[in-house]
């Protein structure tokens, strides 16, 4: 993993505003025009609206109009790996290949590294929607109930 991209999601993990859970997180992509966005989650007293990093640095790589990530640095405190969650995992996919690092960090460095395929086998995606079985392929599904 880059040096500047666990630099990245560990000044995002600073930046972090996790009043509510005390629990910070930073994320850093490395995006396909070679540069790094970053996020870190940002909590509400509304509890459900708060974000995680992964979505805010996602959000910051399509707002800066990088299409892929090619790597993904997590940083958060204590002994434990802190994996994306499942939904993060889903938005994460949905901008990278099966191979795409996924770099589990704390704030002195890297821990361990999984694929995104590794972190969530077996998913949907934008090749399901292009599926032309009858009933799956959503103009047929309209014509269909048009009759
Ligand atoms: N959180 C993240 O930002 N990323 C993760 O990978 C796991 C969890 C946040 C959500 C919430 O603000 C806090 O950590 C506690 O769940």
């Amino acid at each position: 993993m880059e040096k500047k991209l666990h630099a990245a999601a560990k000044h995002a993990y600073s930046r972090a505003y996790a009043p509510y859970s005390k629990f910070k997180v930073g994320a850093a992509i490395l995006a396909d025009d070679g540069k790094i966005y970053s996020g870190g989650n940002v909590e509400n007293a509304a509890y459900p609206n708060g974000v995680c990093a992964e979505t805010s640095a996602i959000s910051a790589m399509v707002l800066g109009g990088a299409k892929k990530i090619r790597a993904i640095a997590v940083v958060a405190g204590g002994p434990k790996l802190v994996t994306p969650c499942g939904g993060c995992r889903q938005r994460i996919a949905e901008f990278a290949d099966p191979e795409t690092p996924v770099h589990i960090c704390g704030p002195g460095g890297l821990k361990t590294t999984f694929t995104i395929a590794e972190l969530l086998p077996a998913s949907f995606g934008k090749r399901n929607l292009r599926d032309k079985k009858p009933g799956l392929n959503p103009k047929r599904a309209r014509s269909k109930t048009a009759k």
